[in-house]
């Protein structure tokens, strides 16, 4: 016979892992869009160890190749992954962590003060705009292109809160990654160059190393371009 902690221990658990897969079947509908995140549970995913040894964060640090003073806004960082990571990196940048989730806004403020991160700020997004409060040297966008709506109003707007130079790198999932959204979600490269392209930018690079994402750098297109 088990003892009635077992068997509550047993239940809590085949409940968690129930929800568990309520959350994939909900992120594999059309309406992934405006998926909302938690940030407790995603702190789980997003922050897992096991995560850096295929988003490769070092690596990916280096290429964007930030120099000192420079600033950075994370739209739609989440629980703060590549915001804290940039925030600490040798460049020690200002970074805008936004995000359209006011709980992760908390989330991320609470995270900075906790880490010792004054170069952190959070940065309360909305839907059609990250509001960041000054122009930056780098939007980085990773994970989160896929859930902005209207993409080619949105990055066309962005192209006046960068500085002269400045870039935008995407980095969102691949076809073939074994995990991210639903495939629907999950764009060609021709893709990202026809909608940032009628938005105003022109790819100048792409690194091919990680290998579940896409890895794309653009800047603002010249009159000529
Ligand atoms: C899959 S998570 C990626 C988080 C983080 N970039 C990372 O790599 O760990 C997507 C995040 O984008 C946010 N998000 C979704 N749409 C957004 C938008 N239009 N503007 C800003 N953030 C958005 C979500 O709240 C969520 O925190």
């Amino acid at each position: 016979m088990r003892s009635k902690p077992y068997m509550l221990a047993l239940f809590l658990l085949a409940a968690t892992v129930a929800m568990g897969q309520a959350e994939e079947r909900h992120t594999s509908h059309a309406d992934h869009l405006e998926h909302h995140f938690d940030p407790k549970e995603s702190a789980l995913r997003f922050d897992d160890p096991a995560r850096d040894l295929w988003q490769l964060p070092d690596r990916v640090i280096a290429e964007l190749n930030l120099k000192s003073g420079q600033i950075v806004a994370d739209i739609g960082a989440g629980t703060g992954y590549f915001s804290v990571r940039l925030a600490k990196s040798n460049a020690s940048p200002k970074v805008y962590a936004a995000d359209i989730e006011p709980s992760m806004v908390s989330y991320l403020r609470e995270r900075a003060a906790r880490e010792g991160l004054p170069n952190v700020i959070a940065v309360q997004a909305a839907a059609d705009q990250p509001n960041l409060p000054e122009p930056v040297d780098l939007i980085l966008v990773v994970d989160t292109y896929h859930h902005i709506g209207d993409r080619e109003a949105y990055f066309r707007k962005l192209t006046t809160s960068l500085t002269p130079g400045g870039r935008v790198a995407i980095i969102d999932f691949k076809a073939d990654s074994p995990e991210g959204p639903p495939k629907e979600f999950r764009f060609p490269l021709e893709q990202f160059k026809s909608e940032m392209g009628k938005a105003g930018y022109k790819l100048v690079a792409q690194h091919d190393f990680l290998p579940r994402q896409q890895f794309l750098i653009f800047e603002v297109a010249g009159p000529s371009s």
